[in-house]
């Protein structure tokens, strides 16, 4: 725990290897019900690449030192010291150590208390079974080590307990020996052949129900699968095992990955700060990621179960077998991880509607991130605690990286660097700069430019504006980039941006491009932007053409060029690149909401603008689109993603104008969402195909705009979907509608949800949140009651994001209640949970990070709040660090 002035920032430049590195490691767990001995046998060595030193310190927290010898001696006290969160042993005063010369063993034995560990950081207990998280530094709650990537070893792990309470014994690698005890007690021995830092380590220990299977690889090993879930929740598991075998197919067909141990584990359980954490041999899952049946999980979930699934299994390839040398380098393995995950869902689902996902994530999340006081490049440069850098920048921001990488060299040429990744690093812990170097090498690219992707931070800015000359059949585009200001950078020099582009012609077809000169800064259809301004003279453009640009989301940017109403519309209708067509749409709308907003600022009624409805009737009519694809075309721009694209909101004013384009929508096209209602949903048999799925996509998107309607009739048609429903993607989207709207029976609905589904944890996460997230004003007091109902549990990092998450991060009209209520809500919880819980507390604080965006008398509350929680006794770093930056 931390005051200001005892507040260590950590620094990327300050990095140096290991004085010591460790070659081997057994452990030994006796697990007990109130406490755990942990002996730890290290077989060290000096490093001869690092500066030598007598010291040998040790990473420690929270640790009972019951004895500690080095090469077989007892340590006497003055040769070494213990402190809060370190061991440092005086190498030199142990006689006859040749400790430069020749490795040497370290014992270390100590007393820790799982049951008691409410951080769920290191070993702790999840509905009474042990389970680990050590990403990024919990493995120094177990055991004495040096707790940093870099430093690797094999291990050993035994582990007893008692036998009826604990039958499975789990860690990773091979088990290699089990047997009884005496006192109804059993062991097992695991061997992990591959080194790993301390971060991959797992165990677990409980009575499971376990689902088998197997994997036959292409080289013709066969791999046991197993997944270990609390007991009655076997038929929850068949998606995650379907998801993992075609997680392993994909990397081997689209990667030449295959998987290397013999036996790959996964464990899921209901506490956990992530999503999921990718163990060698033996991942943990939040049980959100793992469990799924029709009936609780909605299509959604599945999908989410699926990536996840995948994202963790692909990191044994990009991320343990090729690790970080130090947690800076986190996007190395991140960034990578997550733009392979999404690859593998595009190609299982669809990929512009993959695409359209993952860019509603960055611009609602990220540029909010990069434009924030939290803003830092995909490899930070510093922190204070590093599990507050698991973020949207470094995961998602991370991937769109690496998919420029893909976008500028190909699908060959990102395959050929990533083999000669492997070829170079397996077995290492690197740096992003080590990939940089392979992407290079194996495509004799530069790639000069582009590292400034890693060390520069904010969202770049491209201005772009064209002249047509009729005469020469000439296109003239002048683009300008720039990068704003982040908390310590200033003047930012140009990236190298991929501009994926088409000009289309009158009928929507792409035109040829052909730059006059300079050809070589077009490949296909990139444009490659390098300077603050450049100009690009297209030639042979037969007519003036309507430009779609950063088609696909070519580059994590934001686009500036002076559409008009007219352009839009047909793009929507017709560009050739979906994701461009969805833009058009979001442009549209987005025009029409901050036209409302003049509106209302002039103290003028809002109009709604008619061109509009043909837009959205084309759009609906379309039969040739993916019914996934036409909800998200169908739906309003994101308000958080609106509030990124001006200085300051007025946020009533906002919200307001949002809700009526809502309704205007839905009272001008009544008919037409009525009639694509009942043709796209569906009662009686269930069916999970790419088809089935993407009519409850769209019928859901049309229940909404009836719904707004605020008609008995609608409300009708929602309760009838939600009681007749045979799938939780039915029943959520109609208990959220109903929840969120004016319906007079909201009480009566959301009991008789709870009443069905109490006993289906995930369920009720649903129902907690679908609550949360209401907008209407009753709110504020049904979520401080939530926090009261027996469903709620602070210590469970579900039941926080459910209630308190979803309220801050999703709720704006209530949390941002101009009486401040939600605001002394929010601190309230914080305030709760910073002891118990300190990595999700930090994760609420980051819900006060835009502040600045709003009127000066919410600002004024807010940053009463944060000041309030600076004041806090004891305050953890992770919330420190939030909430100082914010105020900073
Ligand atoms: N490496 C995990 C993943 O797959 C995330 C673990 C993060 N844990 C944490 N405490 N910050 O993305
Ligand atoms: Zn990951």
């Amino acid at each position: 725990m931390k005051t200001s002035d005892s507040i260590l920032v950590k620094y990327r430049k300050d990095y140096k290897p290991s004085a010591f590195l460790i070659n081997k490691v057994s452990l030994n767990f006796e697990l007990f019900d109130d406490y755990t001995i942990v002996t730890a046998r290290l077989m060290l060595q000096a490093n001869p690449a690092a500066d030598s030193s007598d010291a040998l310190v040790l990473d420690g927290e929270d640790l009972e030192l019951q004895g500690i010898d080095v090469a077989g001696q007892k340590l006497v006290q003055e040769q070494y010291e213990v402190e809060s969160e370190q061991l440092t042993i005086w190498l030199s005063k142990i006689e006859g150590l040749d400790y430069q010369e020749s490795p040497f063993e370290l014992v270390t034995k100590v007393k820790i208390h799982p049951a008691q560990n409410t951080s769920l950081e290191g070993l702790y207990l999840s509905n009474g079974k042990f389970c680990t998280q050590c990403e990024a530094e919990g493995f120094r709650k177990i055991t004495y080590y040096l707790d940093r990537p870099d430093v690797m070893s094999t291990f050993d792990v035994r582990i007893e307990a008692e036998k009826k309470k604990y039958p499975h014994l789990l860690s990773n690698g091979n088990q290699i020996e089990h047997g009884s005890l005496a006192n109804g007690r059993h062991y097992a021995i695991w061997q992990d052949p591959f080194r790993k830092p301390s971060y991959l380590f797992a165990l677990c220990a409980g009575d499971y129900d376990l689902l088998e299977d197997h994997f036959t690889t292409r080289s013709g090993r066969d791999i046991k699968l197993e997944i270990y879930v609390d007991k009655g929740k076997l038929e929850q598991c068949h998606h995650a095992m379907a998801s993992l075998k075609k997680a392993m197919a994909w990397d081997e067909q689209v990667f030449g990955l295959e998987y290397d141990l013999d036996i790959y584990m996964i464990v899921a359980v209901g506490d956990f700060n992530m999503g999921a954490m990718e163990n060698k041999g033996l991942n943990i899952f939040n049980t959100k990621y793992v469990l799924a049946h029709p009936e609780t999980a909605t299509d959604q979930d599945f999908e989410d179960v699926e990536a996840v699934i995948a994202h963790e299994y692909f990191h044994n390839w990009t991320g343990n077998r090729v690790t970080c040398r130090d947690w800076f380098q986190l996007s190395l393995k991140e960034g990578l991880t997550v733009f392979r995950d999404q690859q593998f869902t595009a190609d299982q689902t669809d990929h512009a509607v993959k695409r359209i996902e993952d860019v509603k994530v960055i611009r609602s999340h990220q540029f909010a991130e990069d434009a924030g006081p939290m803003a830092h490049p995909i490899r930070p440069d510093s922190y204070i605690e590093m599990n507050n850098f698991y973020t949207v920048t470094v995961y998602n921001k991370g991937a769109e990286i690496i998919r420029m990488y893909h976008t500028l060299l190909g699908a060959d040429g990102f395959r050929r660097g990533m083999d000669l990744y492997f070829e170079r690093h397996d077995g290492q812990a690197v740096t992003c700069e080590d990939f940089v170097s392979a992407m290079e090498d194996a495509n004799g690219y530069d790639l000069k430019q582009f590292r400034r992707w890693y060390s520069q931070a904010g969202t770049p800015e491209v201005t772009v504006t064209s002249e047509y000359d009729e005469l020469h059949k000439k296109l003239t585009l002048q683009i300008g980039q720039s990068c704003p200001d982040t908390p310590g950078q200033s003047n930012k020099q140009p990236f190298h941006i991929p501009l994926k582009l088409g000009l289309l012609d009158k009928d929507g077809n792409d035109l040829a491009l052909e730059l006059a000169s300079n050809k070589e800064q077009l490949t296909d259809d990139i444009l490659h932007l390098t300077e603050a301004e450049q100009t690009f003279e297209f030639v042979g453009v037969s007519h003036k053409p309507v430009l779609s640009l950063l088609r696909n989301f070519s580059a994590p940017v934001r686009l500036f060029y002076d559409y008009n109403d007219h352009e839009l519309a047909f793009l929507y209708a017709h560009d050739k690149d979906p994701f461009n067509r969805w833009e058009a749409g979001q442009r549209l709308f987005t025009r029409v909401i901050w036209q409302l907003c003049a509106e209302q600022e002039a103290g003028e009624p809002m109009q709604f603008p008619l061109h509009l409805v043909n837009a959205v009737q084309n759009l609906l009519a379309d039969d040739s689109l993916d019914g996934r694809f036409k909800a998200l075309a169908l739906t309003l721009p994101d308000i958080k993603a609106l509030i990124e694209e001006v200085e300051r909101v007025n946020l009533d004013h906002l919200i307001a104008a949002h809700d009526f384009l809502k309704r205007e929508l839905a009272k001008q096209l009544e008919m037409d969402w009525l009639v694509h209602y009942q043709a796209n949903h569906h009662v009686g048999d269930f069916k999970q195909d790419k088809a089935a799925i993407a009519k409850r996509a769209f019928a859901g998107v049309c229940l909404s705009y009836l719904v707004a309607l605020d008609k008995p009739k609608a409300y009708e048609l929602a309760v009838s979907q939600l009681v007749n429903s045979n799938n939780m993607t039915d029943a959520e989207t109609a208990l959220q509608l109903l929840m969120h709207s004016n319906y007079n029976q909201k009480k009566q609905i959301a009991d008789d949800f709870y009443r069905k589904w109490q006993d289906e944890e995930l369920v009720v996460n649903k129902w907690l949140s679908a609550q949360a997230t209401d907008p209407t004003d009753k709110t504020i007091e049904r979520v401080k009651g939530l926090i009261e109902h027996p469903a709620f549990d602070i210590k469970n990092p579900n039941k926080v994001r459910s209630v308190v998450g979803a309220f801050a991060g999703s709720n704006l009209p209530q949390f941002h209640r101009r009486d401040g209520k939600g605001y002394v809500f929010l601190a309230e919880q914080i305030k709760q949970l910073y002891s118990v819980n300190p990595q999700t507390a930090a994760r609420l604080t980051g819900a006060f990070n835009r502040w600045k965006k709003f009127d000066d008398e919410r600002q004024r509350l807010m940053c009463e709040q944060l000041q309030g929680i600076l004041q806090l006794p004891d305050l953890s770093k992770d919330v420190y660090e939030i909430a100082s930056k914010a105020l900073g």
